[in-house]
């Protein structure tokens, strides 16, 4: 049907007869002619009807936008007046002889040039639509280039790609499991997997040395602008290989696909430990393209008359500390108290801050709400901690440490994102030394990786002191998203075992969750470990996108539901029944 692609018309085809197929992206009527732009997945090429060409011109005027068809005619060159050097194709256009409507359209619930202004429930809803403009062309095919890369390149590493079941038991990742109801069982569920990842740790005890799989996940989460329920890992797992000689290869990877793909050279990875990441920037996945400190201030904050700081700064769980922004000036007071509100988010219950107008004149070059509560000495010290210079403002946070981390964490990426503090690109590190465990404070411990994750060290000193006890586990971070991460993993059962008696799992929870595991263990496993990276992000990264849908064919909503299909959805009684479930309607109406 069709001998050529509308967008690849260039002035060399010029006099060739040629066959068109392709949506209508415009039409338009001028003077007794009448113009298409007809558009397919490489391009948009400009057709012409003449009214001398009757029949193809009747049928040209029948047309609206969207409709589907095939055009022959010929290709020639346009007038010199109309060039459009806009266009790849702006040099030609093509006279349009017979015309067949392939399919009609109805008026389209957006146009894909203002789709922009169509809300994102109805592209959602009408996705197939939404998927025709370009840019989110682009985007899927480059995501097909990224997983064809990555295949290529494990392959000819002799990693093998195995398939890892779907319907299977719940793999803790720290999210809540989609479960799916055994018929055949009734009153058992399935999990879908949280990841591959205890099946790919008994392909290593099978001896497959080298494995990989591009594997989907369920994750019932909370969803973020970079989470989808349901997401593709790049998963792998290595036998007798050490973390040093994962990460490097891993790395090598990445590099690669950046570089092959987008032309991007992402340079070294250093690496961080964990306790420098939270220290320096409050997160485990630091955005590096900027620096914008955390300083720690505590110290010179204890004996301070002023509840708020001095209140943290003698209490071992909180943290005091400041962020110093040169140019501080910049901000006007409405934008300190949109920050203000912003940290209010993450917990924060104030935001308190240092204009420096004057270093020379000590405290009257001072200006802020809380220097009437902090001695002359303790302001002069804060200003010598973080090196003020004039015009700077000194932003503070005073919490338990979380709260102070996660707060000026995000302050530090959006003062970036508002006043473009970048001063590179790209900014990778790999992050090391994690805690293994973490505690609510009250004596239980959830694992920080997943409970597979090798600790350093040995079962006693894990045993006497969990929180102190780090984990033999790396993330790899690109621009403050972790693109990926993984670890050295347990591969004795009396380590496992133990693990799970930190994480309060009883004997019986532990033989009936992971009893499997232990055996396995048990039989020759061999030491492995690996890592996953997240496609979607990855895909994000390369394409420039701020939201994950940007780059999933057909993503779910932030309520994890999917528009276009209406899902989740109903049953009927009769599959309920089969299944042995009863909806309790109370908590649905809720
Ligand atoms: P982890 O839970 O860190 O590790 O996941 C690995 C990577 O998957 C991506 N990711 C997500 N992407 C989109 N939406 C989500 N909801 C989501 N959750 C995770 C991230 C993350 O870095 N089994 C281990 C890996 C291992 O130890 O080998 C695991 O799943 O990019
Ligand atoms: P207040 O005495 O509550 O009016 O607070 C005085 C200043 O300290 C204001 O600028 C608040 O925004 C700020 N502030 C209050 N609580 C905190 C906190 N926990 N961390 C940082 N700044 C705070």
């Amino acid at each position: 049907m069709r001998s050529h692609y509308c967008g690849q018309l260039r002035e060399t085809d010029i006099d060739s007869e040629v066959s068109l197929c392709g949506w209508v992206h415009r039409r338009r009527d001028h003077g007794g002619v009448i113009f298409l732009d007809v558009r397919d997945h490489t391009g948009i090429v400009q057709v012409v009807f003449d009214p001398d060409t009757v029949d193809a011109f009747a049928l040209a005027d029948q047309v609206r936008n969207e409709f589907v068809l095939n055009i022959k005619g010929r290709v020639r060159a346009r007038d010199a007046a109309v060039v459009n050097s806009k266009m790849a194709t702006g040099q030609i256009e093509m006279l349009g002889k017979e015309l067949e409507i392939l399919n009609a359209s109805e008026t389209p619930p957006f146009q894909l040039d203002e789709h922009s202004e169509a809300g994102e429930d109805v592209r959602l809803r009408y996705r197939y639509i939404d998927l025709r403009r370009p840019e989110m062309q682009e985007r899927l095919r480059l995501r097909s280039k990224a997983s064809h890369f990555v295949r290529r390149y494990l392959e000819e590493l002799d990693f093998v790609d195995i398939e890892t079941p779907i319907l299977t038991k719940a793999t803790p990742e720290g999210a809540r499991d989609y479960l799916v109801p055994s018929r055949t069982h009734p009153g058992e569920f399935f999990a879908l997997p949280q990841s591959p990842q205890l099946f790919k740790q008994l392909l290593m005890v099978s001896g497959f040395d080298k494995y990989y799989q591009i594997a989907r996940c369920f994750r019932d989460e909370d969803l973020r602008a970079d989470r989808q329920p349901e997401f593709t890992q790049i998963d792998i797992e290595t036998t007798f290989m050490s973390e040093q000689e994962i990460m490097a290869l891993s790395e090598d990877m990445i590099r690669k696909l950046f570089n092959e793909l987008i032309d991007v050279e992402l340079g070294d990875f250093p690496t961080m430990t964990y306790a420098d990441a939270m220290q320096s920037y409050g997160s485990d996945r630091p955005d590096l393209r900027f620096d914008l400190p955390l300083v720690d201030v505590a110290d010179l904050m204890r004996e301070v008359e002023f509840k708020v700081f001095s209140g943290p700064a003698n209490d071992e769980g909180s943290r005091v500390a400041a962020i110093r922004l040169e140019q501080g000036d910049r901000l006007t007071r409405k934008m300190i108290d949109g920050y203000t509100k912003f940290v209010g988010v993450y917990g924060a219950r104030g935001l308190a801050y240092i204009k420096v107008n004057d270093i020379e004149a000590g405290i009257e070059g001072l200006q802020s709400p809380i220097l009437k509560f902090l001695p002359d000495d303790v302001v002069l010290a804060i200003l010598e901690r973080v090196g003020a210079q004039n015009k700077d403002i000194i932003f503070f946070g005073a919490d338990k440490t979380n709260v102070v981390n996660d707060s000026l964490g995000a302050l530090r990426s959006k003062l970036a994102e508002d006043l473009d503090l970048y001063e590179k690109q790209w900014a990778p590190v790999w992050i090391v030394d994690f805690p293994m465990f973490e505690g609510d404070g009250k004596g239980n411990w959830s694992a920080v990786h997943h409970p597979f994750t090798h600790p350093t060290g040995s079962i006693d000193d894990m045993l006497a002191n969990p929180g102190k006890t780090l984990s033999r586990a790396y993330d790899m971070v690109v621009n403050g998203h972790e693109l990926g991460g993984g670890s050295i993993r347990v591969n004795k059962t009396e380590l496992q075992q133990k693990i799970f008696e930190v994480l309060n799992l009883s004997a019986s929870e532990i033989q009936m969750k992971f009893g499997f595991l232990l055996d396995a263990l048990k039989y020759g496993a061999p030491p492995h470990g690996g890592l996953a990276f997240g496609l979607d992000r990855i895909v994000m990264l390369l394409t420039g996108t701020q939201a994950i849908r940007d780059v999933i064919a057909f993503p779910k909503t932030q309520t994890a539901a999917c528009l276009l299909t209406s899902a989740p959805s109903e049953v009927d009684a009769g599959q309920l029944k089969d299944l042995s479930i009863a909806v309790n309607k109370a908590t649905k109406q809720n």
